[in-house]
């Protein structure tokens, strides 16, 4: 943990593409324990912001501390290690393989070195099994474990691919969209999971519906064009008279 108590905190993040600039100096901190909501209209820069944190993209400017290490620029890989799991806004899963298969795999890669898979098969007993069950557990997909992911209801996708991102041991966890595209009635899954994992790990969630943000997120990050307009509580964001422009005619009330 950093001195001044954040799991996480960015300094003056920027990311452009050529003359775009997607991210626009953005500072914040996320402490232990915390589940912190970004939010922001269409290409405001979240996901952007978040393959930069996580080091798919590296920034343009600024720097990102993790436990209060400097992993500005580090590959994806080493800053997973360290402690930093994602979601991806179009789930990433591997579509032909078993729920237990998808799972196994992410345990494996964090316990051995990851080429070995070639020369290896998904052992159904041993620790690494034991573990990829319990991770399995803990999102409530037991009863599918031996389904295939192509096969799960979009909302299970989404689950698994939580579930995958969990099998790194993370100490934050950062989601894009988890609720996307999900049935009304899988999102409640979601959400409760979300909850659960909560007393676990820190959390950073890019969400456009406001009742899941209030029901979820201590602090809200709110982005426009690349810039942070607000930040603060989610009644706090949402009387801030710059955000209700940017929401015109959306509902931003918390309820
Ligand atoms: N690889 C890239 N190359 C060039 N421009 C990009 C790239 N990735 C994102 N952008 C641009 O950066 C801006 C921010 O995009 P980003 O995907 O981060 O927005 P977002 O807030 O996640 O939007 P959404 O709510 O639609 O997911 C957009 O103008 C987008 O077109
Ligand atoms: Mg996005």
């Amino acid at each position: 943990m950093a001195e001044n108590g954040y799991l996480l905190e960015l300094k003056d993040v920027s990311r452009h593409f050529g003359g775009l600039v997607a991210v626009d100096g953005i500072s914040y901190g996320v402490r232990k324990g915390e589940v912190r909501g970004i939010i922001g209209p269409n290409g405001a820069g979240k996901t952007t912001l978040f393959n930069v944190i996580t080091g798919e993209l590296k920034p343009t400017a600024g720097r990102i501390y993790l436990k209060g290490e400097d992993i500005t620029g580090l590959p994806a890989h080493i800053i997973c290690e360290k402690g930093m799991s994602r979601t991806f806004q179009l789930t990433f899963i591997f579509p032909e393989m078993t729920v237990f298969e998808c799972v196994w795999v992410g345990v494996y890669s964090r316990a051995r070195r990851p080429w070995d898979l070639f020369f290896s098969r998904t052992d159904p007993s041993g620790p690494i099994a034991e573990k990829a069950q319990r991770i399995i557990h803990t999102v409530g997909l037991e009863e599918k474990t031996h389904e295939m992911a192509s096969n799960l209801s979009y909302g299970d996708q989404k689950v698994l691919e939580i579930a995958m991102a969990l099998s790194t041991d993370p100490v934050i966890l950062l989601l894009d969209e988890p609720t996307q595209g999900v049935g009304p009635g899988e999102v409640d899954t979601i959400i409760n999971l979300v909850e659960r994992l909560s007393k676990e790990m820190s959390i950073v969630l890019i969400e456009h519906d406001m009742d899941i943000v209030a029901r979820l997120c201590h602090n809200v990050t709110v982005l426009s064009f690349g810039k942070m307009i607000a930040e603060g509580t989610c009644e706090a964001v949402s009387r801030n008279e710059e955000v209700q422009r940017i929401y015109l005619g959306e509902k931003i009330v918390c309820s």
